[in-house]
């Protein structure tokens, strides 16, 4: 008998394809947790401000990566969860009433469980999460958790998460041509809060800045529920274009400048430190100081953070401005620029890195650019423990056949039903 599944997650971001597979055993031998058989990274230029543009190119790039990790791993990818962002993703935080809720005299999990799914596909709009914030009961507001209370009128605020229907079936198309199913779609920034978050900074309130190649995507938690999303159209390929642009060099060498030597802090840079730029003009080289290629990535990065600043104003709830900020993805690795967030956003800033134990010791998945990754495969992993009846598709399936999310069937974690573990909480499980 096959005592293991394999979960397969894949971040398609709007610079790199990073795929991984992971096997969870069914055995009691076995540890519980997934082991992450094998990662695989390809470049991508598929996608534009984490839209897909190019289907035939984001497949290529998936494909490229699914045949990596099959041939390393003698396993077959037939479907994936995956993630998504871009500028069309969008979320409202609505009330609903609740109807025949409290039948058996008190409210019970299984009649919240069906009347999660109330928010809707529609308009050209797919609902990507529906996550309960509060309860109202007989007027009552901010009730995290109404089970096993009396009510004759409740209802519910969901922090509701849409995408474009266009733009969704661009991905699904990309993925079907690399040769595999979508199993789910996770919001990427939620994925990477997943990976980064500790239990306590959901808990008190935290903000994930996911700065990313094409966007930044921001996530915000209080009492362990996610109260506000919002994606900004900036990301590294900003910072890498505004130096290609003011030297008329190659993107190429200006994103090696950028890595090798860029910092916000330009004390931190030496003076007489120069850089050496491919120019468009063939075979010329052209040498910058160091100094102007750091003020170009500081302004850059005060910008962004001023853009997160004023989305952040319409994060309307009481000592919003206690909340630390975690930033993370690829662009959160410039030397310099969580100092730089710090200072703009008068926060408390830190770095996330990913800290799962699913994986080698030789592969360490430590990197903020794979924050995304480790974060759906957390949520493919608990979706599989929410529901070990996977494959009874019949029983937990709703009127357009998807899966309902099974809720509060989780003891293992004791969490929050809609919000998934958070890598700590995993890696004690073993
Ligand atoms: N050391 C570094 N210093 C500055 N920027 C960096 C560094 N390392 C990576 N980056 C930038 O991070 C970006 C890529 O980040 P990431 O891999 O998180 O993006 P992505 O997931 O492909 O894109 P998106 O999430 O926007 O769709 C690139 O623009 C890259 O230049
Ligand atoms: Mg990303």
């Amino acid at each position: 008998m096959n005592k293991s599944k394999t979960i397969a997650a894949i971040d398609v971001g709007t610079t790199k394809v990073f795929s991984l597979i992971a096997e969870v055993f069914n055995d009691e031998s076995q540890p519980k947790t997934p082991r992450i058989i094998a990662t695989s990274i390809a470049p991508c230029n598929g996608l534009k401000r984490g839209n897909v543009e190019d289907i035939k190119l984001t497949s290529a790039a998936i494909k490229q990566t699914l045949q990596d990790l099959e041939s390393r791993t003698d396993k077959k990818i037939t479907s994936a969860y995956v993630g998504i962002t871009g500028s069309h993703v969008s979320y409202e935080n609505k009330r609903s009433p609740l109807k025949d809720v409290g039948s058996y005299g008190v409210i019970t999990p299984d009649e919240l469980k069906t009347n999660t799914t109330t928010a809707k596909s529609d308009n050209g709009r797919i609902l990507l999460h529906a996550m309960p914030i509060s309860y109202t009961l007989d007027g009552a507001d901010g009730i995290r958790n109404p089970i096993g209370m009396h009510s004759d009128a409740v209802s519910v605020d969901t922090h509701v998460i849409t995408a474009d229907r266009e733009f969704l079936d661009k991905l699904t198309e990309a993925c079907k041509g690399a040769g595999i199913n979508v199993d789910a779609f996770v919001m990427e920034p939620f994925a990477s809060a997943l990976s980064t978050l500790t239990e306590q900074e959901r808990e008190q309130g935290s903000i994930i800045i996911d700065i990313g190649g094409g966007t930044t995507d921001i996530i915000a938690f209080k009492d362990d529920r996610v109260i506000y999303t919002a994606v900004v159209p900036v990301g590294g390929f900003q910072f890498t274009n505004d130096i290609a642009y003011t030297y008329d060099s190659t993107y190429e060498s200006a994103e090696k400048a950028k890595m090798d030597h860029g910092h916000t802090e330009l004390t931190a840079i030496e003076i007489s430190e120069n850089i050496s730029l491919n120019s468009n003009e063939e075979c010329q080289i052209i040498e910058v100081p160091a100094r102007e290629i750091g003020r170009l990535l500081r302004e850059r990065s005060i910008e962004l953070a001023q853009m997160v600043q004023l989305k952040l104003e319409d994060l309307r709830i009481d000592n919003s401005s206690s909340m630390r900020v975690v930033v993370t993805g690829g662009g959160s690795k410039l030397p310099g620029i969580s100092h730089l967030f710090q200072r703009y956003l008068g926060r408390r800033v830190r770095l996330g890195k990913p800290s799962i134990t699913w994986h080698n010791e030789s592969e360490k998945l430590t990197d903020p650019s794979q924050s995304t990754a480790l974060g759906i495969l957390i949520w493919a992993y608990s979706n599989l423990q929410d529901r070990p009846e996977i494959n009874d598709k019949n029983k937990y399936a709703d009127k357009d056949g998807r899966f309902l999310q099974k809720l509060l069937s989780n003891k293992t974690f004791r969490l929050s039903p809609w919000i998934r573990p958070t890598a700590q909480q995993i890696n004690n499980q073993n």
